[in-house]
């Protein structure tokens, strides 16, 4: 049950204020009877809300995957850096989503975001090893020794020793590396700590992939869209 104004304007047909004209004007209609209160109550998964005759589609969930940019923080509020949510339009703001999971400020590519709590909890909840892909450039050489300790399980700074992991060397020199990382945690700066735990340095992270789920080529950093049907199933069915 929720109020009709906050119902319609989280829909993206206009602010509380906008709702509250409209109701005014008589153009807001519940279940074919005109109604003027916009603080009505309803259950809007049972009424049929219409707007100036029109129906308007009601869905309580929203999906969206976003090319994480540099510099900006993986939280839904900051006192001094700009958030994900912040990149988002005010119609998708209004959602209230938040990000699946964390990417550090300096790390790219694929975030999602939601206000799905269920699904979001089973994406990263520690028992269901969810995959993650990341391409990373290192500032060192990466060899044949460095994937066998990666797929026995690294130990890192606290002592924690890493599931396995799947390391891919694209390219290897003296001058430094491109990697392909699959893990399946999401462990506080992860990657980078792997690396370390290695004597190596993360000086480009990206990731790639989630749960199934491929960042989409046409998205320039900073850029989102909502995830299509078949997206969402991918990761429902995870
Ligand atoms: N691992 C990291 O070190 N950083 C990220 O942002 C994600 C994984």
């Amino acid at each position: 049950m929720e109020r009709l104004d906050k119902i319609i304007s989280n829909l993206g047909y206009g602010s509380r204020k906008d709702v509250k004209s409209f109701a005014k004007k008589g153009l807001i209609e519940v279940d074919g009877i005109i109604v003027k209160d916009n603080g009505m109550i309803v259950d809007p998964a049972k009424v049929s809300i219409k707007i100036n005759g029109e129906e308007i589609l009601y869905r309580k969930y929203i999906y969206m995957m976003m090319n994480k940019p540099d510099g900006v923080i993986s939280a839904t509020q900051d006192n001094r850096d700009q958030t994900v949510i912040d990149l988002l339009e005010v119609d998708h703001q209004a959602f209230e989503p938040f990000p699946v999971g964390r990417l550090d400020k300096d790390t790219v590519g694929l975030l999602l975001l939601t206000n799905d709590g269920e699904l979001n909890h089973r994406l990263i909840a520690p028992k269901w090893h969810v995959d993650k892909v990341y391409y990373a450039k290192i500032d060192k050489k990466v060899d044949e020794k460095d994937i066998v300790t990666f797929k026995n399980g690294v130990t890192l700074d606290d002592g924690y020793k890493c599931l396995e992991a799947n390391l891919e060397i694209l390219s290897s020199s003296d001058d430094g590396a491109e990697i392909r990382l699959t893990i399946q945690e999401g462990k506080f700066h992860q990657v980078k700590r792997m690396f370390e735990a290695i004597g190596k340095q993360v000086v480009y992270l990206k990731r790639e992939e989630f749960g199934g789920l491929l960042l989409d080529p046409e998205l320039a950093e900073g850029e989102y869209r909502e995830l299509t049907d078949d997206e969402l199933s991918v990761l429902k069915s995870y």
